[in-house]
This record gives structure tokens, sequence and C-alpha cells, in this order.
């Protein structure tokens, strides 16, 4: 968060919001609609990444699942984000998901050439889905079918 990238969230959580956010995910997990997958190096975590099912409350659209990856700026380019994706790709397959969809800034090129390296297809822009520091950025979603 402190590194300004290229995701949504801007604002430093505070302890409390941490735990909420902790224990929603715990749930999800324990119910099966959420996988994440953390990375460390030398104890200190480096990498969060998850794929959660999208609307297990609406079963006609329960088969597809959102991705999301983050990876601490001294760890990238290493090979983490490929490992973490493919391996989310597989667990997204165990949790019976259809298509995994993504969204990410239109500026973001690194992440785009990651997730079309994992097979992902751009299929839609929203425009000016972003505003930052007073700029419009478009957003790009992202599928792939599994
Ligand atoms: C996007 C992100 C997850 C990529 O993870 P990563 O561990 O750096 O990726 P990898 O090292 O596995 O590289 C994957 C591909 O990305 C591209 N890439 C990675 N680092 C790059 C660099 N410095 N310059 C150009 N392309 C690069 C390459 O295409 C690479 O594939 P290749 O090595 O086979 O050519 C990571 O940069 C990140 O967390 N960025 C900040 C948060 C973010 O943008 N998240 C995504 C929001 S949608």
């Amino acid at each position: 968060m402190d590194e300004r990238v290229e995701i949504v969230r801007t604002t430093k959580p505070s302890r409390e919001e941490e735990a909420e956010w902790l224990g929603k995910q715990l749930a999800e997990i324990e119910k099966g609609n959420l996988v994440t997958l953390v990375a460390e190096i030398n104890g200190e975590l480096v990498a969060n990444s998850e794929v959660a099912q999208r609307t297990p409350q609406f079963p006609e659209m329960s088969h597809i699942g959102v991705l999301g990856i983050a990876i601490l700026k001294n760890a990238r380019s290493v090979g983490l984000g490929t490992a973490l994706m493919e391996s989310l790709i597989q667990l997204a397959k165990q949790m019976n998901l259809k298509v995994v969809i993504l969204d990410t800034f239109a500026t973001n090129n690194i992440a785009q050439r990651l997730y079309k390296k994992l097979g992902f297809v751009e299929v839609g822009k929203i425009p000016k889905g972003i505003h930052r520091d007073g700029s419009y950025i478009d957003m790009l979603r992202f599928a792939i079918e599994l």
C-alpha cells in the first residue's frame, strides 16, 4: 500500500479493519468460497493472492471466480507472480470454477503480460474506470476459461 501500486485499495486499514477482514476471509475459506496463497521470504510476507467465488449467493453465477494478486516490490520479477497464478488456476479448478476474471489498470503493463502469459484474454474495458490523483485511467477486464 505504501508503494502506491496499481491496485484499488489506497488507504491503510486500521488494526480493527484488518481483524474484521481476516475474520471474513477465514469464514469464506471455511465455506470453500475462497482460496488464498501467500509467499514469505525469510519469514517476511511478500505476496498475497486469492481466488474468490464471485457470487456464492447467486447459483447461476457461482461458477465464476475473481482473482487478485499483489507482490512487494523487492520480490517482483523473479517468477513469484507466475508461480502463484499457476497454483491459483489449479485451485480454482478444484473449487469447480469454470471462469476466472480479474480487473487491472490499463497502465499496468507488467500485470497484463503475466495474465496473457497464463492464458487470460482481455474481454472488456471500463473507460475511466479508475480516478486517481486527479486523472482517469481505463480499467481492463481479463478472463480465462478453465
Ligand atoms: C503484477 C505482479 C503480480 C507480477 O508478479 P511478478 O512476480 O513480478 O511476475 P513474474 O516475475 O512471475 O513475471 C511474470 C511476467 O510479467 C512480466 N514481467 C515481470 N517483471 C517485469 C519487468 N520488470 N518488466 C517487464 N515485464 C515484466 C514478464 O512478462 C514476466 O514473464 P516472463 O518472465 O516469462 O517474461 C507484480 O508485479 C505485482 O504485485 N505488482 C504490484 C501489484 C499489482 O500490480 N498487482 C496486480 C493488480 S491487477
